[in-house]
């Protein structure tokens, strides 16, 4: 048996100790711990050059769909080199992900979510993971969902399709816009329940405004009712730490492809217990659907899918950890927090909540009479900066770590420009 000294020291050991991702990063040129400390900015600059973005392209918009860093990037094309040899060891064993638990993609994400294993169905985005949610939870016609009025067509057509063809009732509550408080959320969710309430789903942050909703009090409000606590969370992982078994909610859905910069194509399912599972029908079946046993695991039973999607998901988790995800949540935040600030100095109505509790990296102003499409495409087609919003004059600006003030600056620099143009 090896003693503690000599297990620390073998080759088991050194890939258990390093952090996740760890061996895909190696001979990256990643910045050094250190560099933060003694130049914060040449530490965002370094990382920033693992990015494919042109350095004269301002992205103030991953809430759509993130950009994967090199590392990723390479563990994808890796994979494919390495699974499309099929030389797996195994006879029956294949490179597809939708048979199988592959708790090797589980696990990492479900640490990093702060859930077990057995509670984490990796599958292929939000919209399908919503999907699940919608068409499978158990309910009679009748019987109502409740959710705000901001959320993304991902989250409300499921239900609305539910809704049409077997009767279960969508009611929405109205969202503040801004939000004072947790308690105005509440108090609206509170009122809109009823007794025929099964589920409450809303997103933990809002596509429409990057507010982040409390979700740990409202699952506690559903709990106490007895309803069931689902949150559409697209936006939260890479963006805010997330822990989900803290958090407390039966059902959590989200992507990993915006702001953890993981391939696109990946998404996730949590579900709390059993009790859940129990509750929650298939959408997408095949063999091992109806074993209990599996846990979690039963709703990747999704038929053939890409594994080196999933490889390049455990490299994007690497590469938070290896930056740690209290310093990209404080990066995330202040540029958040100063785009908003500066478009306060420049009159914009503010629809992100003053309540540092409820902000996280999308700050979201109105901005009348500017046209919303106008600005983007201008901004898009003549000056290499992307941004979105809503019609007619919402701009939504959003902050992954990559940007710099300088990239923030030459936004503002030309939104100033825009309106002098157009005489606002
Ligand atoms: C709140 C929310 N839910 C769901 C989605 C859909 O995500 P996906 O493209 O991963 O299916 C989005 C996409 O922007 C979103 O903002």
């Amino acid at each position: 048996m090896l003693d503690r000294r000599s297990f620390l020291g073998s080759a088991a050991a050194a890939s258990i100790a390093q952090p996740l991702g760890a061996q895909a990063l190696r001979g990256v040129p990643l910045p050094a711990d250190d560099l933060y400390d003694t130049d914060e900015d040449g530490y965002w600059k370094a990382l920033r050059a693992q990015f494919l973005i042109p350095a004269d392209v301002v992205n103030l918009n991953v809430g759509t769909v993130g950009s994967s860093p090199r590392p990723v990037l390479k563990a994808i094309f890796d994979g494919f080199e390495q699974t499309e040899q099929m030389t797996q060891p195994g006879s029956e064993e294949y490179p597809i992900w939708g048979y199988g638990s592959w708790d090797q993609y589980r696990q990492p994400f479900a640490d990093f979510a702060g859930a077990r294993v057995e509670q984490m169905a990796i599958l292929r985005n939000c919209t399908e993971a919503n999907s699940y949610v919608a068409n499978g939870f158990d309910m009679k016609a009748g019987d109502e969902v409740l959710m705000s009025d901001e959320e993304h067509g991902s989250g409300q057509m499921p239900w609305l399709l539910r809704s049409r063809r077997y009767g279960v009732v969508v009611k929405t509550f109205a969202m503040p816009r801004p939000p004072k408080d947790a308690a105005e959320i509440l108090n609206r969710i509170n009122d809109a329940i009823t007794p025929r309430t099964r589920i409450i789903f809303v997103s933990h942050i809002s596509t429409a405004t990057g507010v982040v909703l409390p979700a740990k009090e409202i699952t506690a409000l559903a709990r106490s009712k007895g309803i069931v606590s689902a949150f559409d969370g697209a936006h939260a992982p890479g963006m805010i730490n997330i822990n989900l078994n803290e958090l407390g909610c039966d059902l959590y859905t989200g992507s990993m492809h915006k702001w953890l910069f993981a391939p696109k194509g990946t998404g996730f399912l949590y579900l709390r217990d059993k009790g859940v599972m129990d509750r929650l029908w298939h959408t997408t079946v095949t063999g091992g659907y109806d074993d209990p046993a599996r846990m979690a695991d039963r709703y990747m039973q999704i038929g053939s899918s890409c594994i080196p999607t999933l490889m390049g998901l455990n490299v994007a988790i690497g590469f938070a950890n290896s930056i740690g995800m209290d310093r990209i949540e404080r990066r995330n935040r202040m540029l958040a927090d100063y785009i908003h600030g500066e478009m306060m100095k420049r009159g914009a109505e503010s629809w992100t909540s003053p309540d540092p509790a409820l902000r996280g990296a999308i700050a979201t102003v109105n901005v009348p009479p500017v046209q919303r499409m106008e600005l983007q495409d201008w901004l898009w087609t003549n000056h290499k900066v992307r941004i979105r919003g809503g019609a007619p004059s919402k701009l939504r600006l959003a902050t992954p770590y990559f940007l710099s003030r300088a990239d923030i600056d030459r936004f503002l620099d030309l939104f100033d420009q825009f309106r002098k143009m157009k005489g606002a």
